[in-house]
């Protein structure tokens, strides 16, 4: 969703600002653009992919020592150059702003501002924050004032990056429940939506807090905090030094980063894992220094996510009750929010996030704590984003940067580390014996190992592409704690093979979807080897006595035999505990293998974004 890139330096810029975009890419976009400073501000805008952008910079001959770039994921008008970031206004001195969120109150504020004599040439709310702006800085002296001002006025999420072109010697920026970044650089200064965009310039990265407005020249930079209009005093952030390295986004030997990403998870899970691997035991600390003391008062659990975080949450629940004992309520974000749910202050709020920056998981959990619930945990795989930073408890899942917009490693390692949680709550709650977990760690160390050795079925899950790929719908199934797999395993398809596909229990397939069962409609059917296996094998034979075609992803030791209209993939043996984990990686690889055969865009599917950083 939207990325910002700005830069400021003693050479010129735009390399930078087309790499970081390009590095943005992943986010999600339908139109990009930038402003460069060079006697006067030039922009140039385009709809469609950043390549298009650049080439259309080359045959312009821009160049410039200032500029910022954005890709733009629309939510106020269509996607068009008209449309398309940077916005300008103003004549004297005319002000260049690129934005990432939305604003709430853009309506009123546009009336406001074409009374003002204003004139509006896009569709966009970030529109007015441009011509607020300049309305401002005709108040004031400063950009930077004019810059606090106006985000006093406006509501809503944003990070912002402003030029002025009588003042090209510097960039102002800002930010408000929208991820923003400032890079550090040797020959010049930086900011950006996220560190994958800087890593080639610098890995000395500031992550501006909400109500932050920074001022960035050449050579120097300077941060303030803004309340209500005012700027306070000039206030210092820490630099981080980012461990991330331009090859850890780089796509190596594959054609696609969805696919490295597949084939990344057993590395993925053994980093989230890597400080129980020598472990006979598991201690709450692996979730924060006060984990011991709220883990104690806990009598419940509230997991909000969205998305595919949605699904780990889901599969967690079946976790946390079976061996843990605990009540553990799982909850869509966005639903949650505006809804009047009655809070337990000794319930724990979980947000799980592959970004840690999704607006309505940040939302909810705010929404939680104003309910009354005492503490939060984040499960998430980016250390600096909002969410790790806003809850009393953290647990980074150490997947790396996930590049496809479909979520891949982030969910398997979002589960071994809901597994981590679950062995810690049962044994505070007295339900796990030190034999019963050490065969758990033993489970959880035998985990990088499965997952190789389950990414072998790669072949066979092609095979089966070609006939998926000829299908309008598909029907998941599955039972138990195998259903939000295929729950996980239908939103992968639908996500980049455009494939329409629905998950059930398949206890339900006969209130509803049986209906729907005919040759047209291919049936994936999760089979492991456990105690639900006898009910899910009669929920498949209701699907093959109405002509159905079956796909069933069974282990080793389930005894479903293949025949006409009934098609097995045999992972290993029953896995018990890993079972979910291990039977999403065939459910990856089929999506995958669909989308190559369609022929669709498998990292940037159609209409969807990597962060969802507004509502
Ligand atoms: C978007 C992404 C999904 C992701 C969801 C939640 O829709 O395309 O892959 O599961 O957001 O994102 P989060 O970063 O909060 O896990």
């Amino acid at each position: 969703m939207c990325g910002i890139v700005g830069a400021i330096a003693e050479k010129n810029i735009v390399p930078v600002l087309i790499d970081g975009l390009l590095c943005l890419e992943y986010r999600g976009y339908d139109s990009a653009g930038l402003v460069i400073s060079n006697k006067g501000l030039q922009r140039i805008r385009t709809t469609g992919r950043v390549a298009e952008l650049a080439k259309k910079v080359t045959e312009h001959h821009t160049n410039g020592f200032a500029g910022i770039a954005h890709t733009r994921w629309a939510t106020h008008g269509e996607p068009s150059e008209r449309n398309a970031h940077p916005h300008i206004s103003g004549h004297e001195s005319r002000i260049a702003v690129v934005h990432n969120g939305i604003i709430e109150n853009h309506e009123a504020m546009r009336k406001r501002l074409q009374a003002e004599g204003y004139q509006f040439e896009s569709e966009t709310d970030t529109e007015v924050i441009v011509h607020l702006i300049a309305s401002n800085l005709k108040k004031t002296d400063s950009l930077l004032k004019a810059v606090s001002m106006s985000i006093a006025e406006l509501q809503g999420a944003y990070a912002i990056a402003v030029m002025e072109e009588i003042h090209p010697e510097r960039i102002v920026v800002a930010r408000n429940g929208a991820p923003l970044l400032l890079g550090l650089g040797e020959d010049g200064n930086y900011a950006a939506s996220d560190a994958s965009a800087l890593l080639k310039k610098t890995r000395d990265m500031i992550y501006l807090e909400d109500g932050d407005l920074a001022e960035l020249y050449k050579d120097q930079y300077q941060i303030y905090q803004s309340k209500e209009g005012n700027l306070g005093q000039a206030i210092t952030r820490p630099i981080h030094h980012s461990d991330l390295t331009s090859d850890d986004i780089d796509m190596g030997p594959y054609d696609h980063f969805m696919q490295k990403e597949i084939f990344e998870q057993p590395s993925a899970v053994a980093n989230t894992l890597e400080m129980v691997f020598n472990a006979q035991s598991v201690s709450p600390g692996l979730f924060g220094s006060a984990a011991e003391s709220i883990f104690e008062q806990t009598n419940g659990l509230l997991i909000l996510a969205c998305g595919t975080s949605y699904h780990a949450g889901l599969v967690a629940r079946y976790w946390l009750e079976t061996f843990a004992g605990i009540p553990c309520i799982v909850e869509i974000a966005s639903e949650y929010r505006y809804r009047d749910p009655v809070a337990d202050a000794h319930t724990l709020v979980v947000g799980i996030s592959q970004s840690g920056e999704t607006a309505d998981t940040l939302a909810a959990m705010n929404y939680a704590k104003e309910l009354g619930h005492l503490h939060s945990l984040s499960i998430c795989n980016v250390a600096e984003s909002a969410l790790i930073r806003q809850t009393d408890l953290r647990f980074l899942t150490r997947a790396g940067p996930e590049i496809g917009v479909a979520s891949t490693k982030a969910f398997t390692t979002q589960l071994a580390s809901l597994l981590l949680l679950t062995i810690v709550l049962a044994k505070m709650r007295n339900r796990l014996s030190v034999e019963h977990e050490a065969k758990m760690i033993a489970a959880l160390r035998h985990l990088p190992a499965a997952l190789q050795s389950t990414l072998q079925i790669e072949p066979e899950a092609q095979e089966w592409s070609q006939q998926f790929s000829e299908k309008r719908h598909a029907l998941f199934l599955g039972r138990g704690v195998h259903y939000p797999i295929a729950m996980e395993g239908a939103l992968k398809l639908k996500e980049i093979s455009y494939v329409h596909a629905e998950a059930y229990a398949s206890g339900e397939l006969k209130h509803g979807p049986l209906a729907l069962v005919d040759s047209e409609m291919p049936v994936v059917a999760i089979a492991p080897n456990d105690q639900l296996l006898s009910k899910l094998k009669s929920n498949l034979q209701e699907v093959r006595a109405r002509g159905g075609e079956l796909y069933v992803f069974a282990d080793a030791d389930t005894q479903i035999e293949e025949s006409d209209n009934l098609h097995v993939i045999r992972l290993a043996e029953h896995a018990g505990i890993l079972s979910p984990i291990l039977h999403t990686i065939p459910l990856q690889l089929l999506a995958y293998h669909v989308a190559l055969v369609k022929g669709t865009d498998v990292d940037k599917p159609r209409n969807l974004a990597k962060a969802v950083t507004v509502e």
